[in-house]
């Protein structure tokens, strides 16, 4: 692989130790996948799943040891850097009913993490939706390890990153560089089949879950392959797009989709294939998206317990939607309501009176937290609790598969969600 001067200073050990070993990692990567060289990026997005959303044990323990390596003697970041969720809000433990006793054993572990990356200039965000808040235009080459990130700024803007793992995430804000191989190239971007929306369906009626229970079945039949999505109504808000897009960092192990029509390289079906013709056409009906409802939903009563909102973080159109559903009605005393947002719209919601609107009615807003994949999958069996409503199949996913099928899930629409918080049952 060629290295440019300061990539091979880095290497040499030049920059001092962090950069060294994380231009190692990146080089010993860059060398599994053929790269030919590195390329700079824009920014990187940390995701910490070792210290942040599971700190307790041996994963943050070698999660903790493997950054201190990479970051040993960096004052501050090479590029723009934020941070994904954490696995709770400590500031609103109480009023998510989670025992003292388990916060006390989070709390300095989180605060140390927390001061630990935003004293080397990390961007305070705590979020999975830095898209939202942070603009990288076409063809900007990023890093990030977060996969609904990787997903939207691949899909939706354009801009180029692959899916890092934590520690090469990380590498990458620490050298400013990246292995240039897969979505940074053209050739990796390419479609590899195509999904015809039936007749059946009209994308313009579509709720939030149907634009997830599409995204997770097709997932599911496109495995590793790069879908093309035909036949959306084009005219999708930002949440739209990212329910649709969060599946299918789910259901396969993708990091791109095209959607023709919005994705920058999918004008047609043609340019999304790289000019060619596809060779695969699968179609999708009422009936697939019965398949994804049908595995999303493994509930076998209707009570429900906690309601999470917000996987991907809720965009500011949905916390106010949140605020106008539960208007002048009150939370069931059974259950608990929380939505999820990032520390920034978290800020701007509560200045303009939707985080109070929501309290008022018993909703808990949570800031820089994940709401369910790790607090109920990982600690779900822990904490006793035994149902989960949400409208997220990213949610529904790992909370069954982290909890081994301890914590039921029951997966709709935003609107069903919040009826099953107001009456404490679940009505399909
Ligand atoms: Fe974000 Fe957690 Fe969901 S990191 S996408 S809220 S699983």
């Amino acid at each position: 692989m060629e290295l440019r001067k300061r990539e091979e200073d880095m290497l040499m050990g030049r920059f001092g130790p962090g950069p060294q070993k994380s231009m190692e990692l990146l080089f010993a990567v860059g060398k599994v996948f053929d790269a030919k060289d590195m390329i700079p990026v824009a920014a990187s997005h940390l995701h910490l799943p070792e210290i942040m959303l599971f700190p307790k044990g041996d994963e943050a323990k070698w999660g903790m040891e493997v950054t201190r390596k990479l970051v040993d003697g960096v004052d501050s970041f090479s590029v723009p850097s934020t941070l994904n969720p954490m696995v709770l809000d400590l500031g609103k433990a109480d009023a998510l009913r989670i025992p003292k006793d388990f916060v006390d054993e989070m709390r300095p572990i989180f605060e140390q993490a927390m001061t630990f990356y935003e004293r080397k200039g990390a961007i305070p965000n705590y979020s999975c939706t830095p898209f939202s808040d942070f603009f990288y235009r076409k063809g900007e080459h990023l890093g990030g390890a977060e996969s609904v990130q990787v997903l939207f700024n691949n899909s939706i803007n354009g801009a180029r990153l692959n899916r890092e793992t934590g520690p090469t995430a990380l590498a990458v804000a620490v050298t400013g560089v990246t292995p240039n191989y897969g979505m940074h190239l053209d050739e990796g971007r390419r479609g590899q089949v195509l999904f015809e929306l039936n007749g059946d369906l009209d994308s313009r009626q579509f709720t939030d879950a149907d634009y997830n229970a599409l995204g997770y079945y097709a997932g599911h039949i496109a495995a590793e392959r790069i879908p093309v999505l035909n036949g959306l109504h084009p005219e999708m808000t930002e949440t739209d797009l990212k329910y649709l897009c969060v599946p299918f960092a789910v259901s396969a192990g993708i990091s791109m989709i095209h959607i023709v029509g919005v994705t920058p390289e999918a004008p047609t079906v043609k340019e999304a294939f790289g000019g060619k013709e596809p060779k695969e056409k699968i179609f999708i009906g009422k009936k697939e998206l019965q398949w994804s409802y049908e595995r999303l939903n493994t509930a076998t009563t209707d009570e429900v317990e906690y309601i999470a909102i917000g996987c991907p973080h809720c965009s500011l159109e949905e916390l106010r939607r949140v605020a106008q559903l539960l208007q002048g009605r009150k939370v069931h005393s059974a259950c608990v309501l929380f939505i999820a947002t990032s520390t920034i719209k978290y800020h701007l919601a509560k200045q303009m009176g939707i985080v109070q609107a929501i309290e008022k009615c018993g909703g808990v807003v949570v800031r820089g937290m994940c709401p369910g994949a790790s607090i109920f999958g990982r600690y779900g069996k822990e904490l006793a609790i035994g149902t989960v409503a949400t409208n997220s199949s990213k949610n529904a996913h790992y909370i069954g598969a982290h909890s081994g099928g301890h914590v039921k899930t029951l997966f709709g629409s935003l609107s069903q969600c919040i009826e099953a918080a107001i009456e404490g049952k679940w009505r399909e």
